[in-house]
């Protein structure tokens, strides 16, 4: 476990989030959230040597979209913000190499075009390559040149509301890729055979490893990828801005999209985004509450199913699964890790501590309207907020089959019997707060959590452990 011993304020907070398994709350879906389209979509500027193949049968699915509506999202400013550019002298497994830029080594599959010469004469100028961190033993990959043909992965639809799709299985949901669900095109750079697979099963081995996951939908994306010549990539759409295509698994769960948040916050450093990316959900999963987060945290989600036709995108970025973040690997690993200002480690630098949580916990207040900068001096006069945080059954997904998950069945005794302490001492100025997760909005969770100084939970259900947890979140 990451040592919580310098951490600050703000990264004890997420660290509450991720090391004490305070199983938050899954969201079931009160109001379902209509898909809005929002990309940025060009009206196919095909590369040359396809511009005169007619696409009338596609065109008629773009979406309108008004411009006002196609802008992505400039980053926030995070007082915690420590540049994520490459270097290569990030010790292996360091803190910095967990939560940081640990991904030190690229390697280029189809290499950029160089030159203008070369990207109008020698192909559509497709790329792909990843960055490799051995630390985690996984790769953010990243291409340009990218069609995604939705007909060719077989999964659920996703975005439907749980009740509509009641029973569905989890596997429907996993997406299962056929050869040429994803294409890169590679033009003349093909040397005249037509298609060709990107990745060996070597490269995957190496930089994109199963490692213990059962299903890594990540890999085998990568692994259906073809490239093809210019006179096979037609596009119905392009997607100019650059999207992060990902996969979830537990995606009503907050603790894993924690991670998936995370891991999708460390790829757009790691490929330097200029600005916030869009979201594909590579996946066919049912809507969440959680989506609301989605949509504060980048420029905009979609399902992939929802693109009728193949989409082209100017910049994709395939996001390792949460499974691969030092969030989730920390459950198992033992990271040695330190907390520190951002100021102190621009001081001082330092792979051994970090301010990565510091600056991702400003990341998710800022994307809530929190002001990122407030200070957060104890204020000796006002009450002491005891946040008890509720476990209360839920309906999480159609896999349960409209079965509700059975939750603490002594909760209410618990939180009776802590109220009645409470009451007892009534000279310390304590205030329990009555954490109803599942009934309140993201920001008020995160409202709720920020003005605690105790957090009590129960930590996560593992076979034989089923017990409290008390964890304290800052100085007395
Ligand atoms: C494209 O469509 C136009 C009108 O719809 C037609 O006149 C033209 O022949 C088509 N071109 C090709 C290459 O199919
Ligand atoms: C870096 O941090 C570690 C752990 O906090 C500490 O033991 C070490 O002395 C620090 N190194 C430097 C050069 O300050
Ligand atoms: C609160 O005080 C009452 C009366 O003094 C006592 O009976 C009770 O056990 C106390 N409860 C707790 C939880 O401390």
């Amino acid at each position: 476990m990451v040592a919580a011993g310098k951490i600050t304020m703000k990264a004890a907070i997420m660290l509450l989030f991720f090391l004490n398994f305070i199983w938050l709350y899954t969201y079931f879906i009160d109001h379902p959230i209509p898909v809005n389209v929002h990309f940025h979509l060009h009206q196919h500027s095909l590369p040359e040597a396809t511009s005169t193949n007619n696409l009338t049968d596609n065109d008629q699915h773009l979406p309108l979209t008004s411009p006002s509506l196609s802008v992505s999202k400039s980053w926030p400013i995070l007082p915690s913000y420590l540049p994520w550019s490459q270097s290569s002298d990030v010790r292996l497994r360091s803190c910095e190499a967990y939560f940081g830029n640990g991904f030190t080594r690229t390697i280029d599959l189809v290499s950029r075009p160089t030159t203008d010469f070369q990207h109008k004469f020698a192909g559509g100028g497709g790329w792909f390559r990843c960055h490799y961190s051995e630390t985690l033993r996984s790769s953010i990959c990243e291409g340009g040149g990218v069609r995604m043909n939705p007909e060719r992965i077989r999964m659920s639809n996703g975005g439907e509301k749980i009740e509509d799709v009641m029973g569905r299985k989890d596997e429907d949901e996993l997406p299962i890729f056929e050869a040429g669900a994803f294409q890169i095109v590679a033009g003349e750079r093909l040397e005249r055979e037509k298609k060709k697979k990107l990745a060996t099963a070597e490269f995957l081995d190496a930089y994109v490893p199963q490692g213990e996951i059962l299903r890594h939908t990540m890999r085998e994306l990568i692994d259906s990828v073809e490239l093809v010549g210019d006179s096979d990539f037609k596009c119905s759409e392009w997607v100019e801005e650059p999207t992060l295509l990902l996969t979830r698994f537990e995606y009503a769960n907050v603790f894993h999209t924690y991670t998936d948040w995370y891991s999708a916050y460390v790829s757009s450093r790691v490929t330097g985004l200029p600005r916030l990316p869009h979201v594909v959900f590579v996946d066919g999963h049912a809507t969440t509450r959680l989506e609301e987060m989605w949509d504060a945290l980048f420029s905009s989600h979609r399902f992939a199913k929802n693109f009728i036709s193949p989409v082209c995108f100017r910049h994709a970025i395939f996001t390792p699964l949460g499974y691969e973040t030092a969030l989730f690997k920390g459950l198992t690993e033992t990271i040695d890790c330190d907390g520190a200002s951002a100021r102190y480690l621009w001081a001082n630098p330092n792979d051994s501590k970090t301010a990565r949580l510091s600056e991702f916990g400003e990341m998710i207040t800022s994307a809530l309207g929190f002001p990122a900068d407030r200070p957060r001096s104890p204020d000796l006069t006002s009450d002491i907020n005891i946040l008890f945080v509720r476990r209360e059954d839920y309906l999480a997904h159609p896999r349960h089959g409209g079965k509700v998950e059975s939750r603490l069945s002594n909760e209410q005794e618990v939180f009776d019997s802590l109220s009645q302490w409470v009451s007892n001492h009534s000279g310390c100025k304590l205030k329990l707060v009555n954490g109803l997760f599942a009934h309140m909005p993201m920001k008020e969770q995160i409202r709720a959590i920020r003005d605690a100084s105790v957090i009590i939970g129960r930590s996560w259900s593992r076979p034989h452990s089923h017990g409290f947890c008390v964890a304290e979140n800052h100085d007395p």
